[in-house]
C-alpha cells in the first residue's frame, strides 16, 4: 500500500506535504514524491529511496505554492526507480497524480492508449490514468476525472491536480481509503488520519465511487456529509521518547487492553455490552456456526478466537485466510455468521471475502481499528479494537487488543448460550487483571533484549507451542522473519516430531511456549525430546513453573492467567525479543523491507 496526502488553502503547502509524508511512510516507503503548483513555477520531485535521506536537502529548497500533492510508494507494478515513483504525469504534464491502489486492466488500457499516440514514462499501472484523464481533460478536471475512471478495474485512492484548472484538488477512492480533513480554509487529503492529525481532527471518509473537490475556500462531493471527529491524539503518532514506533507500541500493549474491554464488561453480571452488536443482537442468539477470516497477524488472533469460542461459547467455529476464503467453494446455511478480522479494515482480501459472504446472505461481523475503514463500514455489525494508531509496520499492540476483543466476544456468545455466571465473572475478572500482569512481563524488557543478544547469533529459530499458544508460536515467528530477516518457523509442539526435529541440533535453537496450563505435560515431553537433540532452548513458563529451568536453557516468566488468556501475555516476550533481535542487526524495525502495513492489492 502507499501513503498519500494533499494540501489546499493559504499556508505554503509544501512543509505540510513533507510532514505528513513522513508520518505515512510506515504505509510505504520504496520512493516517494510531491508536485505543488506554484502561479509562476511547479515543482515536481520524484525520488527512489527514503524521505529521510533527501529529508535535509528538501528542507532547505524554497517552494512557493498553497496547493499540492505527494505520495509515498511500494511498489507493486513497476520497478523501483525515480520514474516510477508518483506523482505521475500525462504526455502534456498538465495532469499529476498520485495513487494507491491497483489497476488491474493498465496493460490493456496502456496498449490503447498508446495507439492513440500516448506516450508513456513509467512502467507503473498509475500512469495510465494520468493519461486517461488527459484524453477526457476539456478544461474541469473533475469532470475528465470520473470520465476516465469509468474505464478502470482495480482498486484506488486518487489526488489529482491540473495545471490548466489550478485551483483544485480532486480526489477519489474506490476499495481504498481515501479521507478529507476540514479546517478553517483550508483542506487536506490522505489515505491515513496519522498524516494530516497535526492539522485538523474534523474528517470525512470518502466513499467507493465518490469524487471530492477541494477548492481553496470549499469543497464538494457528490453526497453531502457531515464531519466525524477522530479520537486519536498528534501525540499518538508520534514516538514520544522511545528509538521506534514498535518498540512504544509494544509497551502500549497493557494499555490497549484497558482501551479495549473499558465501558464494555458488567462485572455483577458476568456479562459484556458490546454496542456495535446491538441491533443484531438477536439474530446472533440462533447462530449455530461461525467462520473468522483474516490475514497475517489477525489471522493468527483469529486461530486464537476458534479456541475461546469453542472451549467456552460452545460454538463451532472455522477460521480460514481471506486470500483462500474468496477463491473456494464455501457452504453456508442461514445460521452462520462470518467474522472479519483486520487491523486495518482495508486489507484487499479479508474485503474481497467479506463481498463474497455478503453475496451469500450470510451475516458478516467485523473487528477493526479503524473507524470509517471499508470494513468498518461494510460489515452489518461490528466492535472496534479502540487500540489508537499502530505505525510500525509489523502488529504488536493491535493484536493485544484483537485478542481482548475475541475474549469479549466470547463472553457475549457464551452468555447468550450456556456460560455460566460464575463462568463469565471468572473471565472478566481475569481480562481485568491482565493489564498489570502484562506490565510485569515488560517490566523484563532487559532480561529480553540480553536473551536478543546471546541468540542473535543463530539464523534458524523453531517456535513450539500447543492449543491456545499454538498461534503465539506461529506469530512469534512472523515477527521475527518480519523484522530480523532471520528464518524462523512457528509449529505445533504435536506436529514437532513429523518433521521439525530433525532440524534440532546445537545451532538450531527452540523457542517453546509452554505456560502451566492444560497441555503443559506434552509440551514438557517435546522440550525433553528437542533436549537430548542438544538444541537451544528458551522457554516462556508461568512464574510457579520450578521444574523448567532444569531441562531449558533460557526461561521468560510470565504470571498464571486463565488458560484462554495466556496468550495475551505470552505473545509480549516475543514481540520485545524480535525487536531487540532486528535492533542488534541494525535494521529498520518499524518500515521491514518489502512489507506494508497494510496490504490493499492482492
Ligand atoms: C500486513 C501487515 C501485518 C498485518 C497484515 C494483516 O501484512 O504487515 O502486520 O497483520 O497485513 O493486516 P490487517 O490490517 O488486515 O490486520
Amino acid at each position: 500500500m502507499c501513503g498519500i496526502i494533499g494540501y489546499i488553502g493559504k499556508r505554503p503547502a509544501f512543509p505540510i506535504l513533507l510532514s505528513g509524508l513522513k508520518r505515512l511512510e510506515y504505509r510505504g516507503y520504496d520512493s516517494f514524491g510531491f508536485f505543488v503548483l506554484d502561479k509562476k513555477t511547479p515543482f515536481l520531485f520524484k525520488k527512489k529511496g527514503k524521505i529521510s535521506k533527501a529529508e535535509k536537502k528538501l528542507s532547505d529548497l524554497k517552494i512557493n505554492g498553497n496547493i499540492g500533492i505527494a505520495h509515498t510508494r511500494w511498489g507493486t507494478t513497476g520497478l523501483i526507480t525515480d520514474e516510477n515513483a508518483h506523482p505521475h504525469f500525462d504526455c502534456q504534464k498538465n495532469i499529476f497524480l498520485v495513487h494507491n491502489g491497483i489497476i488491474e486492466n493498465y496493460k490493456e488500457l496502456k496498449e490503447k492508449l498508446k495507439k492513440e499516440g500516448h506516450k508513456f514514462t513509467s512502467q507503473t499501472d498509475t500512469e495510465v490514468l494520468c493519461h486517461l484523464i488527459e484524453k477526457y481533460f476539456k478544461g474541469n478536471l473533475e469532470e475528465a476525472t470520473r470520465k476516465a475512471l469509468r474505464e478502470v478495474r482495480g482498486t484506488y485512492g486518487i489526488a489529482v491536480m491540473s495545471k490548466k484548472d489550478p485551483q483544485k484538488i480532486v480526489a477519489a477512492r474506490l476499495s481504498s481509503p481515501i479521507i478529507l480533513g476540514i479546517n478553517n480554509n483550508e483542506f487536506l487529503i490522505a489515505s491515513d488520519p496519522a498524516a494530516i492529525i497535526t492539522h485538523t481532527r474534523q474528517i470525512i471518509n470518502l466513499d467507493d465511487n465518490e469524487i471530492a473537490v477541494l477548492k481553496p475556500d470549499n469543497f464538494f462531493i457528490l453526497k453531502e456529509k457531515t464531519p466525524e471527529a477522530i479520537e486519536w491524539t498528534q501525540a499518538q503518532v508520534e514516538k514520544g521518547g522511545y528509538s521506534h514506533f514498535m518498540l512504544k507500541e509494544i509497551m502500549e500493549e497493557p494499555e490497549t487492553i484497558e482501551n479495549a474491554i473499558r465501558g464494555r464488561i458488567i462485572v455483577e453480571e458476568g456479562a459484556v455490552k458490546l454496542g456495535g452488536l446491538d441491533d443484531v443482537k438477536d439474530k446472533l442468539k440462533k447462530i449455530k456456526r461461525l467462520i473468522i477470516i483474516a490475514c497475517g497477524t489477525s489471522y493468527y488472533a483469529a486461530m486464537i478466537g476458534r479456541y475461546m469460542l469453542e472451549e467456552y461459547a460452545g460454538i463451532p467455529t472455522e477460521v480460514d485466510f481471506g486470500s483462500e476464503f474468496r477463491y473456494r467453494k464455501s457452504i453456508f446455511d442461514k445460521n452462520t455468521a462470518a467474522i472479519f478480522l483486520s487491523q486495518s479494515g482495508e486489507t484487499a482480501d479479508t474485503l474481497a471475502a467479506l463481498r463474497e459472504t455478503k453475496k451469500k446472505g450470510i451475516l458478516t461481523l467485523g473487528i477493526t481499528n479503524i473507524v470509517g475503514s471499508g470494513q468498518a463500514r461494510e460489515t452489518d455489525a461490528g466492535v472496534y479494537t479502540m487500540s489508537g494508531p499502530e505505525i510500525a509496520v509489523a502488529s504488536t499492540k493491535t493484536f493485544i487488543g484483537q485478542l481482548a476483543i475475541l475474549a469479549l466476544f466470547t463472553i457475549f456468545f457464551g452468555r447468550q448460550r450456556d456460560m455460566s455466571l460464575i463462568t463469565g465473572k471468572r473471565i472478566i475478572k481475569e481480562l481485568k487483571r491482565l493489564p498489570d500482569l502484562a506490565r510485569d512481563i515488560l517490566k523484563k524488557e532487559k532480561i529480553i533484549k540480553e536473551l536478543a543478544e546471546k541468540y542473535c547469533q543463530f539464523s534458524n529459530f523453531i517456535y513450539l507451542g500447543r492449543k491456545y499458544n499454538y498461534p503465539i508460536a506461529l506469530e512469534g515467528a512472523l515477527k521475527l522473519k518480519e523484522i530480523s530477516y532471520l528464518h524462523a518457523e512457528g509449529y505445533s509442539g504435536g506436529e514437532m516430531k513429523h518433521g521439525p526435529l530433525a532440524l534440532a541440533n546445537k545451532k538450531f535453537p527452540f523457542f517453546v511456549i509452554s505456560p502451566l496450563d492444560s497441555v503443559y505435560e506434552k509440551m514438557i515431553s517435546n522440550i525433553e525430546e528437542v533436549k537430548v537433540r542438544k538444541a537451544p532452548i528458551l522457554a516462556i513458563a508461568t512464574i510457579e513453573d520450578k521444574k523448567i529451568k532444569d531441562i531449558t536453557d533460557d526461561v521468560v516468566y510470565i504470571p498464571k492467567t486463565l488458560e484462554m488468556l495466556t496468550p495475551i501475555l505470552s505473545v509480549l516476550p516475543l514481540h520485545l525479543f524480535a525487536y531487540y533481535m532486528a535492533v542488534l542487526k541494525g535494521y529498520d524495525v518499524d518500515k521491514p523491507r518489502n512489507l506494508a502495513k497494510s496490504v490493499t492489492v492482492e
